[in-house]
């Protein structure tokens, strides 16, 4: 079901590639502001605003650090080595007299402090010269908006949907508006925040391209934090800064909160529990938590369906469930392990809307589920196939008319008119999407997808990482990806492929980073799939390997024992943390999105078709004899295993005896 492809290997990789042609002698006001800073390193955002009276078609800004150094960013094609190049993405590269663009970054300050380099480019001053850094501005920065009123004072009060919020100084963008609790969206205050939408100057350059399309750090006005909904009492501090971003229902008393998981008691189910009891030493796992998965339109009424989940789920008395949307038509494009019953060819989208969205829905809206958190984890490695696989053929026509991004919007349209329901758009995981270049283009597409919905930003509670993946949460020997090893930084190594995200945890808490600067409300959270993520047993490693060749380095001390990041059928890893609300700043909860001992992918190409499943088949990636393609290692997959999503005791034993942290 899952798989990867790289696209770049690094910053290095790119230098001198893709710089945009700015229009000479333009006159843009280009400021670098440091919006959070912690130990070792920061993030920081660039600003680019068009001061002067003509258009500027594309732009670049270049800096150069003493110690810092980037590792990541977003919203601009980031390149070079110290000195760095940024230069636009073609869709963010329009800028109208008084538009303002955004880019971010996260970088490592190298035992250094946090830097402040002058900016140069050839759109930055009055005459494609220098522009000075500054850090987040105290006063806040009328320039660098382009709203049709300007904040005028500090304390200046504006009144939204009957809250007052006080003008303050956000940590990413200058200035905002807070409610009490901390600074969250930039507007104008006689515009209340729309769902999405750019501040333009005036009507008509809000419909400019970088203002139609998609909407820079910053730039953005999001409606969060206009209810006064509850939050849970056990919500971490640093997770979320509002609370909720719907109100009641219409025809309920049903309240929307920030966190579905937090502080409630979670759905059993009972099919999976039982086949886990079923098993020696399931009991340890069998009560918890594991999403329910609507992989096709049988599912919605076979066996007990959802509806018999859902009423299994009252009975339980419980608060939260939570269900995969997983029957995209071209499904799992890039493999063929779980390819589903829809294609684009064969109508697919409009028997996704009818006969797969529309059923569900219906069941949702049911009244006596409306006091229910209904989590639904959105369509797993769709989008990020876009991204990154687009030219393999069905990939490619999944990127286009009725493929990933108009189910997952129709999907978003529908499940957001229940207040009730909690989407999490799925983002795949770090050994996928981490790349820099990856990164942002995901940041992009996945982003703009959400944001070209009915309720845009707010048609989501955030994203979640790691589906049915075993990516671990950290690799604790390898906390530092830029360590230098036998002259070598370690993500160079063979198993990283300089990708800079060794786990899922600090790759989430960065993605939510980039999509708030991106324009989603700071209540956005994250999940990750931790089912089999954990690693632990005989063969995890118990501290730093002491060799000084970097390759034997990192495979002797890193937790992840797969051969290839790559490798995702059937992989020899172990119940990881447990179903948990608030673990981590930004995380909502590690949960379990795919059930343990359901296989990823049949193990032998001489396999029966599956009666429910006739298009799943055989991919070399589960076929323990063969070699993942694309690195030449062992597919290490597991031997003797059925269909995706059928009972696999062998897994499911091998899961448990390497569970970390262990099992009771
Ligand atoms: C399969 C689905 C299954 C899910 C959970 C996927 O790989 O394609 O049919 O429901 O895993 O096990």
């Amino acid at each position: 079901m899952i798989t990867i492809l790289k696209k770049g290997s690094g910053l290095s990789a790119v230098l001198g590639l893709a710089m945009a042609a700015a229009s000479q002698g333009a006159a843009a006001e280009c400021t670098y502001s440091v919006s959070n800073e912690w130990s070792n390193g920061f993030t920081a955002e660039v600003s680019v605003t068009n001061d002067g009276a003509s258009a500027i078609d594309g732009w670049d800004v270049s800096w150069e650090y003493s110690n810092n150094r980037i590792t990541n960013g977003w919203n601009a094609d980031i390149s070079g080595d110290n000195p760095y190049t940024a230069s636009d993405l073609g869709w963010n590269g329009a800028l109208q007299p008084g538009q303002t663009v955004s880019f971010g970054f996260q970088g490592e300050t190298n035992g250094g402090s946090v830097e402040q380099p002058e900016l140069e480019g050839t759109v930055c001053g009055d005459s494609g010269g220098t522009s000075s850094s500054s850090t987040a501005s105290s006063e806040p920065d009328q320039s660098s908006s382009s709203a049709s009123s300007e904040p005028e004072e500090t304390g200046q009060q504006c009144n939204w949907y009957g809250t007052t919020y006080s003008l303050c100084e956000t940590t990413q963008s200058g200035w905002g508006w807070e409610d009490g609790e901390s600074c969250i969206a930039r507007s104008t205050c006689e515009s209340q925040p729309e769902p999405y939408g750019v501040v333009g100057e005036d009507s008509s350059s809000s419909e400019s391209s970088v203002a139609s399309s998609s909407s820079s750090a910053g730039e953005s006005s999001s409606s969060s934090s206009v209810s006064s909904s509850v939050s849970s009492s056990s919500q971490s501090s640093a997770v979320s800064s509002s609370s909720s971003s719907s109100s009641s229902a219409p025809d309920g008393d049903y309240e929307r909160v920030d966190n579905p998981f937090a502080g409630t008691e979670w759905y059993v189910d009972p099919v999976w529990a039982e086949k886990a009891m079923g098993e020696p030493g399931g009991e340890a796992i069998a009560g918890y938590n594991t999403a329910v998965w609507m992989d096709r339109i049988g599912a919605i009424t076979d066996g007990i369906g959802l509806k018999g989940h859902l009423d299994e789920a009252v009975n339980q008395g419980v608060d939260t469930f939570m269900f995969v949307v997983y029957n995209l038509p071209n499904r799992d494009c890039n493999a063929l392990a779980s390819n589903g019953e829809l294609l684009i060819d064969e109508n697919g989208f409009e028997i996704y809307q009818q006969d797969y969205i529309a059923p569900i829905k219906e069941i949702l809206s049911q009244p006596k589920y409306s006091d229910l958190h209904i989590v639904a984890i959105i369509e797993v490695d769709s989008l990020p196939n876009l991204v990154t696989n687009t030219d393999v053929p069905s990939c490619q026509e999944a990127a286009g008319p009725g493929g990933y991004v108009d189910g997952i919007q129709h999907a978003l349209n529908e499940l957001s008119d229940l207040p009730n329901v909690y989407s999490y758009v799925d983002i795949a995981h770090s050994g996928w999407l981490g790349w820099s270049d990856n990164f942002s283009e995901a940041v992009q597409l996945i982003g703009d997808t959400v944001k070209g919905t009915e309720k845009g930003v707010d048609s989501i509670a955030g994203y979640v990482t790691n589906s049915a993946n075993y990516t671990p949460l950290e690799e604790p020997y390898l906390p530092d990806p830029s360590l230098q090893v036998g002259g070598q930084p370690v993500r160079s190594a063979s198993f990283y492929e300089w990708n800079p995200y060794f786990g899922e945890l600090e790759f989430a808490q960065d993605w939510r980073d980039a999509m708030i600067q991106s324009g989603f409300p700071s209540d956005i959270g994250m999940l990750i799939d931790t089912g089999r993520n954990g690693w632990g047993g005989p063969n995890r490693p118990e501290g730093v390997s002491d060799s000084s060749d970097l390759d034997t380095y990192v495979d002797e001390s890193r937790i992840d024992r797969r051969y290839h990041r790559g490798n995702w059928c059937n992989q020899p890893g172990g119940v990881g943390e447990r179903p948990q609300a608030n673990p981590e700043p930004g995380i909502d909860a590690y949960v379990w999105v795919k059930p343990q001992g359901e296989s990823d992918g049949v193990s032998t190409p001489d396999f029966e078709e599956d009666p429910n499943d006739p298009n799943k088949q055989h991919d070399g990636m589960c076929n323990p004899e063969e070699n993942n393609e694309d690195a030449s290692v062992p597919t290490g997959a597991l031997p003797n295993a059925p269909h995706a999503g059928r009972w696999f005791p062998e897994a499911f034993q091998l899961y448990l005896e390497n569970a970390h942290p262990p099992l009771d």
